[in-house]
Protein backbone atom coordinates (compact mmCIF):
# COMPACT_ATOMS: atom_id res chain seq x y z
CA UNK A 1 0.00 0.00 0.00
CA UNK A 2 1.61 3.34 -1.04
CA UNK A 3 2.07 5.67 2.16
CA UNK A 4 1.07 8.84 2.29
CA UNK A 5 3.53 11.22 3.38
CA UNK A 6 1.84 14.29 2.49
CA UNK A 7 0.61 17.78 3.96
CA UNK A 8 -2.93 16.74 6.12
CA UNK A 9 -5.51 18.84 4.34
CA UNK A 10 -6.18 22.29 5.97
CA UNK A 11 -2.38 22.84 6.72
CA UNK A 12 -0.15 25.00 5.56
CA UNK A 13 4.09 25.17 5.32
CA UNK A 14 5.32 28.29 5.70
CA UNK A 15 8.42 28.73 3.63
CA UNK A 16 11.76 30.38 3.84
CA UNK A 17 10.85 32.81 1.32
CA UNK A 18 7.71 34.30 2.81
CA UNK A 19 8.18 33.78 6.57
CA UNK A 20 9.43 37.59 6.94
CA UNK A 21 5.84 38.42 6.19
CA UNK A 22 4.54 36.40 9.21
CA UNK A 23 7.42 38.62 11.23
CA UNK A 24 5.90 41.19 9.83
CA UNK A 25 2.40 40.68 11.60
CA UNK A 26 3.88 39.16 14.79
CA UNK A 27 6.50 42.34 15.06
CA UNK A 28 3.59 44.69 14.53
CA UNK A 29 0.67 43.30 16.20
CA UNK A 30 3.65 42.33 19.76
CA UNK A 31 4.84 45.78 19.78
CA UNK A 32 1.36 47.17 19.87
CA UNK A 33 0.25 45.07 22.62
CA UNK A 34 3.25 45.89 23.97
CA UNK A 35 2.49 49.75 24.23
CA UNK A 36 -0.75 49.00 25.36
CA UNK A 37 0.16 47.18 28.13
CA UNK A 38 0.01 43.53 27.45
CA UNK A 39 2.76 40.68 27.59
CA UNK A 40 3.21 37.20 26.23
CA UNK A 41 1.69 34.07 27.25
CA UNK A 42 2.71 30.81 25.97
CA UNK A 43 0.74 28.27 27.02
CA UNK A 44 0.43 24.15 25.88
CA UNK A 45 -0.65 22.86 22.52
CA UNK A 46 -3.07 20.59 23.85
CA UNK A 47 -5.51 20.49 27.35
CA UNK A 48 -7.58 18.47 29.09
CA UNK A 49 -11.08 17.96 27.03
CA UNK A 50 -12.59 18.86 29.97
CA UNK A 51 -11.75 22.36 29.55
CA UNK A 52 -13.34 23.31 26.34
CA UNK A 53 -16.51 21.56 26.78
CA UNK A 54 -16.43 23.67 29.89
CA UNK A 55 -15.72 27.27 28.54
CA UNK A 56 -16.08 27.06 24.51
CA UNK A 57 -19.26 25.20 25.27
CA UNK A 58 -20.81 21.53 24.66
CA UNK A 59 -23.79 22.79 21.92
CA UNK A 60 -21.10 24.79 19.86
CA UNK A 61 -19.81 24.21 16.35
CA UNK A 62 -16.22 23.79 18.14
CA UNK A 63 -17.03 21.40 20.22
CA UNK A 64 -19.85 19.05 18.91
CA UNK A 65 -17.99 19.23 15.30
CA UNK A 66 -14.28 20.25 15.30
CA UNK A 67 -11.89 19.35 17.89
CA UNK A 68 -8.85 16.98 17.68
CA UNK A 69 -9.10 14.85 20.63
CA UNK A 70 -6.90 11.98 21.45
CA UNK A 71 -7.48 9.59 24.56
CA UNK A 72 -4.31 8.91 25.92
CA UNK A 73 -3.90 6.01 28.74
CA UNK A 74 -7.38 7.17 30.41
CA UNK A 75 -7.15 10.99 29.65
CA UNK A 76 -8.89 12.67 26.90
CA UNK A 77 -7.12 15.85 25.34
CA UNK A 78 -7.92 18.37 22.77
CA UNK A 79 -5.50 20.35 20.65
CA UNK A 80 -6.68 23.84 21.10
CA UNK A 81 -8.75 25.08 19.12
CA UNK A 82 -8.40 28.69 20.45
CA UNK A 83 -6.68 30.09 22.99
CA UNK A 84 -8.73 32.12 25.48
CA UNK A 85 -9.99 29.08 27.48
CA UNK A 86 -6.06 27.83 27.91
CA UNK A 87 -5.19 31.39 28.76
CA UNK A 88 -7.39 31.69 31.49
CA UNK A 89 -6.77 28.39 32.63
CA UNK A 90 -3.64 29.24 32.60
CA UNK A 91 -3.95 32.16 34.78
CA UNK A 92 -5.94 30.94 37.04
CA UNK A 93 -3.76 28.28 37.44
CA UNK A 94 -0.48 30.18 37.85
CA UNK A 95 -2.09 32.31 40.32
CA UNK A 96 -1.92 35.51 37.91
CA UNK A 97 -5.61 36.52 39.21
CA UNK A 98 -4.11 37.21 42.56
CA UNK A 99 -1.54 39.78 41.39
CA UNK A 100 -2.70 43.50 40.18
CA UNK A 101 -5.18 44.14 37.96
CA UNK A 102 -6.13 44.24 35.06
CA UNK A 103 -4.11 41.71 33.86
CA UNK A 104 -3.28 41.89 30.46
CA UNK A 105 -1.90 39.04 28.37
CA UNK A 106 -0.92 37.99 24.57
CA UNK A 107 -0.28 35.26 22.55
CA UNK A 108 0.68 34.05 19.21
CA UNK A 109 -0.10 30.35 18.65
CA UNK A 110 -1.32 27.96 16.34
CA UNK A 111 -5.34 26.39 16.84
CA UNK A 112 -6.98 23.01 15.54
CA UNK A 113 -10.48 22.79 14.28
CA UNK A 114 -11.41 20.01 11.94
CA UNK A 115 -13.57 22.21 9.59
CA UNK A 116 -13.69 22.10 6.00
CA UNK A 117 -10.79 23.77 4.39
CA UNK A 118 -11.44 26.78 2.38
CA UNK A 119 -9.87 29.97 1.47
CA UNK A 120 -8.95 31.21 4.50
CA UNK A 121 -10.19 28.78 6.43
CA UNK A 122 -7.84 25.82 7.41
CA UNK A 123 -8.00 23.38 9.62
CA UNK A 124 -3.96 23.89 11.54
CA UNK A 125 -4.13 27.99 11.76
CA UNK A 126 -2.73 30.56 13.78
CA UNK A 127 -4.11 33.11 16.08
CA UNK A 128 -3.09 36.81 17.54
CA UNK A 129 -5.03 36.66 20.35
CA UNK A 130 -4.98 38.56 23.69
CA UNK A 131 -7.10 38.72 27.39
CA UNK A 132 -7.69 41.36 29.80
CA UNK A 133 -8.79 40.61 33.22
CA UNK A 134 -10.61 42.28 36.04
CA UNK A 135 -12.30 45.97 34.57
CA UNK A 136 -15.75 45.32 33.68
CA UNK A 137 -15.88 49.34 32.74
CA UNK A 138 -17.18 49.47 28.98
CA UNK A 139 -13.74 51.73 29.03
CA UNK A 140 -11.62 48.07 29.01
CA UNK A 141 -13.89 46.85 25.88
CA UNK A 142 -12.98 50.22 23.97
CA UNK A 143 -9.52 49.81 24.47
CA UNK A 144 -9.10 46.39 23.26
CA UNK A 145 -11.28 47.32 20.08
CA UNK A 146 -8.72 50.39 20.07
CA UNK A 147 -5.66 47.98 20.19
CA UNK A 148 -7.38 45.28 17.24
CA UNK A 149 -7.81 48.63 15.26
CA UNK A 150 -4.71 49.96 15.69
CA UNK A 151 -3.36 46.55 14.67
CA UNK A 152 -5.27 46.38 11.62
CA UNK A 153 -4.11 50.14 10.90
CA UNK A 154 -0.67 49.32 11.32
CA UNK A 155 -0.23 46.52 9.00
CA UNK A 156 -1.38 48.80 6.52
CA UNK A 157 -5.02 46.87 6.01
CA UNK A 158 -7.83 49.09 4.49
CA UNK A 159 -11.72 48.71 3.98
CA UNK A 160 -11.89 46.45 7.27
CA UNK A 161 -15.51 47.32 9.04
CA UNK A 162 -16.07 46.79 12.50
CA UNK A 163 -19.25 45.05 14.12
CA UNK A 164 -20.54 45.42 17.05
CA UNK A 165 -23.20 43.88 19.48
CA UNK A 166 -24.54 43.02 22.69
CA UNK A 167 -25.29 39.54 23.97
CA UNK A 168 -26.35 40.50 27.48
CA UNK A 169 -25.94 38.83 30.68
CA UNK A 170 -27.75 35.55 32.24
CA UNK A 171 -30.64 37.77 33.19
CA UNK A 172 -31.46 39.22 29.64
CA UNK A 173 -30.33 35.78 28.23
CA UNK A 174 -32.71 34.04 29.78
CA UNK A 175 -36.02 36.28 28.41
CA UNK A 176 -33.59 35.65 24.76
CA UNK A 177 -34.06 32.19 25.10
CA UNK A 178 -37.54 31.79 26.00
CA UNK A 179 -38.36 34.00 22.73
CA UNK A 180 -36.27 31.97 20.31
CA UNK A 181 -36.97 29.04 21.88
CA UNK A 182 -41.32 30.45 20.57
CA UNK A 183 -39.47 31.57 16.94
CA UNK A 184 -37.72 27.99 16.59
CA UNK A 185 -40.49 25.63 17.46
CA UNK A 186 -42.58 26.69 14.30
CA UNK A 187 -40.07 25.31 12.22
CA UNK A 188 -38.60 22.65 14.20
CA UNK A 189 -38.95 19.83 11.87
CA UNK A 190 -37.15 21.73 9.23
CA UNK A 191 -34.06 22.70 11.54
CA UNK A 192 -30.82 20.17 11.42
CA UNK A 193 -30.73 17.43 14.31
CA UNK A 194 -27.80 19.15 15.64
CA UNK A 195 -30.00 22.27 16.09
CA UNK A 196 -33.19 20.33 17.17
CA UNK A 197 -31.32 19.83 20.40
CA UNK A 198 -29.88 23.28 20.52
CA UNK A 199 -33.23 24.47 20.81
CA UNK A 200 -33.47 22.72 24.37
CA UNK A 201 -30.35 23.31 24.92
CA UNK A 202 -29.21 26.33 24.08
CA UNK A 203 -31.31 27.90 21.16
CA UNK A 204 -28.73 30.80 20.57
CA UNK A 205 -26.37 28.18 18.97
CA UNK A 206 -28.94 28.17 16.17
CA UNK A 207 -28.05 31.59 15.20
CA UNK A 208 -24.83 30.76 13.89
CA UNK A 209 -25.29 27.14 12.47
CA UNK A 210 -23.45 26.54 8.80
CA UNK A 211 -26.11 24.99 7.65
CA UNK A 212 -27.86 27.07 4.62
CA UNK A 213 -31.27 25.83 5.93
CA UNK A 214 -30.89 26.86 9.42
CA UNK A 215 -29.30 29.98 8.31
CA UNK A 216 -32.63 30.69 6.18
CA UNK A 217 -34.45 29.92 8.98
CA UNK A 218 -32.74 32.39 11.65
CA UNK A 219 -32.82 35.50 9.18
CA UNK A 220 -35.92 36.58 10.82
CA UNK A 221 -35.47 35.24 14.66
CA UNK A 222 -35.71 37.95 17.35
CA UNK A 223 -32.82 40.09 17.99
CA UNK A 224 -31.21 40.45 21.63
CA UNK A 225 -30.40 43.88 21.55
CA UNK A 226 -34.31 44.18 22.10
CA UNK A 227 -33.89 41.87 25.24
CA UNK A 228 -31.15 43.62 27.07
CA UNK A 229 -31.79 44.43 30.93
CA UNK A 230 -30.84 48.06 32.14
CA UNK A 231 -27.19 47.78 32.99
CA UNK A 232 -26.15 45.53 29.81
CA UNK A 233 -27.67 48.61 27.87
CA UNK A 234 -25.81 50.99 29.64
CA UNK A 235 -22.62 49.22 29.04
CA UNK A 236 -23.24 48.86 25.36
CA UNK A 237 -24.34 52.73 25.15
CA UNK A 238 -20.97 53.93 26.77
CA UNK A 239 -19.00 51.50 24.97
CA UNK A 240 -20.37 53.37 21.93
CA UNK A 241 -19.62 56.95 23.54
CA UNK A 242 -15.83 55.71 23.57
CA UNK A 243 -15.31 54.53 20.12
CA UNK A 244 -16.85 57.43 18.77
CA UNK A 245 -14.34 60.03 21.12
CA UNK A 246 -11.36 57.20 19.66
CA UNK A 247 -13.19 58.34 16.40
CA UNK A 248 -13.42 54.30 15.10
CA UNK A 249 -16.14 54.00 12.75
CA UNK A 250 -18.49 50.62 13.89
CA UNK A 251 -21.55 49.49 12.78
CA UNK A 252 -23.99 47.81 14.81
CA UNK A 253 -25.05 44.26 13.95
CA UNK A 254 -27.29 42.63 15.97
CA UNK A 255 -26.69 39.31 14.22
CA UNK A 256 -23.11 38.59 15.79
CA UNK A 257 -23.49 36.25 18.57
CA UNK A 258 -20.14 34.73 17.69
CA UNK A 259 -19.51 30.75 17.62
CA UNK A 260 -18.27 30.25 21.65
CA UNK A 261 -20.36 29.87 24.61
CA UNK A 262 -18.46 32.05 26.92
CA UNK A 263 -19.23 35.75 26.04
CA UNK A 264 -21.13 38.10 27.57
CA UNK A 265 -22.24 41.76 26.68
CA UNK A 266 -20.33 43.04 23.91
CA UNK A 267 -19.09 41.15 20.84
CA UNK A 268 -17.31 42.32 17.58
CA UNK A 269 -15.35 41.55 14.66
CA UNK A 270 -13.56 43.21 11.86
CA UNK A 271 -14.20 41.77 8.71
CA UNK A 272 -13.32 42.68 5.28
CA UNK A 273 -15.06 41.71 1.73
CA UNK A 274 -12.10 41.45 0.06
CA UNK A 275 -10.93 38.15 0.63
CA UNK A 276 -14.40 35.93 -0.15
CA UNK A 277 -16.80 34.19 2.43
CA UNK A 278 -14.11 33.47 5.42
CA UNK A 279 -13.66 37.54 5.58
CA UNK A 280 -13.58 37.83 9.15
CA UNK A 281 -9.82 38.86 10.11
CA UNK A 282 -10.57 39.50 14.06
CA UNK A 283 -13.15 38.36 16.74
CA UNK A 284 -13.83 38.65 20.16
CA UNK A 285 -15.43 40.11 23.01
CA UNK A 286 -16.22 40.37 27.27
CA UNK A 287 -16.70 36.90 28.70
CA UNK A 288 -17.38 38.04 32.13
CA UNK A 289 -18.35 34.86 34.06
CA UNK A 290 -15.97 32.35 32.36
CA UNK A 291 -13.25 32.64 35.00
CA UNK A 292 -15.92 31.62 37.48
CA UNK A 293 -16.64 28.71 35.23
CA UNK A 294 -13.55 27.31 35.31
CA UNK A 295 -13.33 27.69 39.38
CA UNK A 296 -12.08 31.37 39.71
CA UNK A 297 -13.48 34.28 41.26
CA UNK A 298 -16.13 36.83 39.71
CA UNK A 299 -13.66 38.52 37.70
CA UNK A 300 -14.66 39.82 34.39
CA UNK A 301 -12.68 39.46 31.33
CA UNK A 302 -12.59 40.06 27.88
CA UNK A 303 -10.48 40.11 24.57
CA UNK A 304 -10.02 39.23 20.61
CA UNK A 305 -7.84 36.76 18.30
CA UNK A 306 -7.10 37.73 14.75
CA UNK A 307 -6.31 34.61 12.27
CA UNK A 308 -2.88 35.33 11.11
CA UNK A 309 -3.33 33.55 7.44
CA UNK A 310 -6.26 35.79 6.74
CA UNK A 311 -4.54 38.75 7.50
CA UNK A 312 -2.07 37.70 5.59
CA UNK A 313 -4.42 37.15 2.50
CA UNK A 314 -5.84 40.55 3.48
CA UNK A 315 -2.13 42.22 2.93
CA UNK A 316 -1.31 40.71 0.07
CA UNK A 317 -4.48 41.37 -1.98
CA UNK A 318 -3.81 44.79 -0.89
CA UNK A 319 -0.74 45.17 -1.95
CA UNK A 320 0.47 45.64 2.08
CA UNK A 321 4.05 46.34 3.06
CA UNK A 322 5.91 43.52 4.80
CA UNK A 323 9.49 43.64 6.50
CA UNK A 324 12.39 43.58 3.75
CA UNK A 325 13.89 39.87 4.12
CA UNK A 326 17.37 39.68 5.51
CA UNK A 327 19.49 38.94 2.71
CA UNK A 328 23.50 37.76 3.29
CA UNK A 329 25.76 40.58 3.95
CA UNK A 330 29.09 39.15 2.61
CA UNK A 331 29.96 36.08 0.81
CA UNK A 332 33.58 34.46 1.52
CA UNK A 333 34.71 33.21 -2.14
CA UNK A 334 37.88 31.05 -1.00
CA UNK A 335 40.06 29.22 -2.91
CA UNK A 336 41.90 26.59 -1.56
CA UNK A 337 42.33 24.87 1.94
CA UNK A 338 44.07 27.81 3.47
CA UNK A 339 41.44 30.52 2.53
CA UNK A 340 38.55 27.72 3.46
CA UNK A 341 39.88 28.45 6.79
CA UNK A 342 40.50 32.10 6.81
CA UNK A 343 36.82 32.01 5.05
CA UNK A 344 35.40 30.46 7.90
CA UNK A 345 37.04 32.56 10.93
CA UNK A 346 36.26 35.88 9.56
CA UNK A 347 32.82 34.77 8.90
CA UNK A 348 32.56 33.48 12.93
CA UNK A 349 33.72 37.35 13.78
CA UNK A 350 31.53 38.62 11.45
CA UNK A 351 28.30 36.96 12.61
CA UNK A 352 29.31 37.35 16.31
CA UNK A 353 29.16 41.11 15.60
CA UNK A 354 25.21 40.84 14.38
CA UNK A 355 26.05 40.23 10.29
CA UNK A 356 24.83 37.83 8.38
CA UNK A 357 28.19 36.18 6.38
CA UNK A 358 28.15 32.94 4.46
CA UNK A 359 31.19 31.17 2.64
CA UNK A 360 31.41 28.13 0.42
CA UNK A 361 30.66 24.93 2.16
CA UNK A 362 30.40 22.67 -1.55
CA UNK A 363 34.08 23.44 -2.80
CA UNK A 364 32.35 25.26 -5.99
CA UNK A 365 34.84 27.00 -8.48
CA UNK A 366 35.09 30.64 -8.52
CA UNK A 367 32.71 31.28 -10.91
CA UNK A 368 29.30 29.03 -9.47
CA UNK A 369 30.33 30.71 -5.90
CA UNK A 370 29.96 34.13 -7.54
CA UNK A 371 26.94 33.05 -9.11
CA UNK A 372 25.68 31.76 -6.01
CA UNK A 373 26.75 35.08 -4.34
CA UNK A 374 24.31 36.80 -6.78
CA UNK A 375 21.87 34.45 -6.18
CA UNK A 376 21.49 34.96 -1.89
CA UNK A 377 21.67 38.82 -2.78
CA UNK A 378 24.76 39.00 -1.15
CA UNK A 379 25.57 42.80 -0.64
CA UNK A 380 29.49 42.37 -0.43
CA UNK A 381 31.28 39.60 -1.86
CA UNK A 382 35.62 39.03 -1.04
CA UNK A 383 37.66 36.58 -3.08
CA UNK A 384 40.26 34.64 -0.96
CA UNK A 385 42.94 32.99 -2.40
CA UNK A 386 46.75 32.78 -1.89
CA UNK A 387 47.82 35.75 -2.69
CA UNK A 388 45.23 37.60 0.02
CA UNK A 389 46.37 35.70 2.46
CA UNK A 390 50.19 36.31 1.64
CA UNK A 391 49.39 39.74 1.74
CA UNK A 392 47.03 40.32 4.35
CA UNK A 393 45.07 42.38 1.83
CA UNK A 394 41.54 41.34 0.16
CA UNK A 395 39.19 43.39 -2.04
CA UNK A 396 35.96 43.41 -0.84
CA UNK A 397 33.22 44.14 -3.52
CA UNK A 398 29.55 45.79 -3.11
CA UNK A 399 27.41 43.95 -5.32
CA UNK A 400 25.16 46.70 -6.72
CA UNK A 401 27.47 49.43 -7.51
CA UNK A 402 30.40 46.98 -8.21
CA UNK A 403 32.56 49.47 -6.34
CA UNK A 404 35.54 47.28 -4.84
CA UNK A 405 37.32 48.21 -0.95
CA UNK A 406 40.81 47.27 -0.03
CA UNK A 407 40.11 45.64 3.38
CA UNK A 408 43.32 44.35 5.36
CA UNK A 409 43.10 40.91 6.98
CA UNK A 410 44.51 41.92 10.35
CA UNK A 411 42.37 42.29 14.01
CA UNK A 412 40.78 45.66 12.75
CA UNK A 413 39.01 43.81 9.39
CA UNK A 414 35.33 43.69 11.29
CA UNK A 415 35.74 47.63 12.76
CA UNK A 416 36.97 47.87 8.72
CA UNK A 417 34.16 46.25 7.40
CA UNK A 418 31.71 47.62 9.85
CA UNK A 419 32.84 51.33 8.50
CA UNK A 420 32.13 50.24 4.79
CA UNK A 421 28.88 48.92 5.42
CA UNK A 422 27.57 51.67 7.44
CA UNK A 423 29.29 54.19 4.70
CA UNK A 424 26.99 52.39 1.76
CA UNK A 425 23.33 51.77 4.38
CA UNK A 426 23.93 55.64 4.77
CA UNK A 427 24.56 56.24 0.98
CA UNK A 428 21.59 54.39 0.40
CA UNK A 429 19.42 56.12 2.42
CA UNK A 430 20.45 58.97 1.43
CA UNK A 431 19.16 57.95 -2.18
CA UNK A 432 16.05 57.04 -0.68
CA UNK A 433 15.27 60.38 0.65
CA UNK A 434 16.44 62.27 -2.65
CA UNK A 435 13.83 59.78 -4.41
CA UNK A 436 10.97 60.68 -2.49
CA UNK A 437 12.11 65.02 -2.23
CA UNK A 438 12.25 65.09 -5.76
CA UNK A 439 9.02 62.43 -6.94
CA UNK A 440 6.12 64.40 -6.32
CA UNK A 441 7.75 68.15 -6.65
CA UNK A 442 9.08 66.74 -10.09
CA UNK A 443 5.42 65.82 -11.10
CA UNK A 444 4.36 69.06 -10.11
CA UNK A 445 7.66 70.82 -12.06
P1 LIG B 1 -12.91 33.03 16.77
O1 LIG B 1 -13.84 34.01 16.15
O2 LIG B 1 -13.34 31.63 16.82
O3 LIG B 1 -12.61 33.58 18.22
O4 LIG B 1 -11.52 33.09 16.04
C1 LIG B 1 -10.80 34.30 15.96
C2 LIG B 1 -10.24 34.47 14.56
O5 LIG B 1 -9.46 33.33 14.20
C3 LIG B 1 -11.29 34.57 13.47
O6 LIG B 1 -11.80 35.87 13.37
C4 LIG B 1 -10.48 34.19 12.24
O7 LIG B 1 -9.74 35.31 11.78
C5 LIG B 1 -9.53 33.13 12.79
N1 LIG B 1 -10.03 31.78 12.48
C6 LIG B 1 -10.99 31.09 13.13
N2 LIG B 1 -11.16 29.87 12.58
C7 LIG B 1 -10.29 29.80 11.55
C8 LIG B 1 -9.97 28.80 10.58
N3 LIG B 1 -10.57 27.60 10.58
N4 LIG B 1 -9.01 29.06 9.65
C9 LIG B 1 -8.39 30.25 9.65
N5 LIG B 1 -8.62 31.23 10.54
C10 LIG B 1 -9.56 31.01 11.48
C11 LIG B 1 -11.77 32.97 19.11
O8 LIG B 1 -11.01 32.08 18.82
C12 LIG B 1 -11.77 33.61 20.47
N6 LIG B 1 -10.90 32.82 21.35
C13 LIG B 1 -11.35 35.06 20.39
C14 LIG B 1 -11.35 35.74 21.71
C15 LIG B 1 -10.29 35.99 22.49
N7 LIG B 1 -12.42 36.16 22.35
C16 LIG B 1 -12.05 36.69 23.51
N8 LIG B 1 -10.75 36.56 23.61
Amino acid sequence: MAINIKRPNGTEDVLPKDVHKWYTVEKIARDTAESFGFNEIRIPTFENTDLFLRSVGETTDVVQKEMYTVMAKETKFTLRPEGTAGTIRAMLQNGLLNEAMPQRVFYILSCFRHERPQAGRLREFHQFGLEMAGSASPCADAEVILLAKTILDRLGLKNIELYINSIGCPECRAKYHEALRAYFEQSKDELCETCQSRLVKNPMRILDCKSPVCGKIAESAPLILDYLCEECSEHFEKLKGYLTNFGIDYKINPKIVRGLDYYTKTVFEFVTTEIGAQGTVCGGGRYDGLIEQLGGQHVPALGFAMGIERLLITMEKQNAEFMTPKTCDIYFAPMGEAALSKAMLLAKELRDYGYRAEYDMIGRGIKAQMKYANKIEASFTMVLGDNELSEGLAKLKEMETGEEFEIKLDDKFVDNFDSIYIDKMLNSLDDAADALMTEPHGKEN
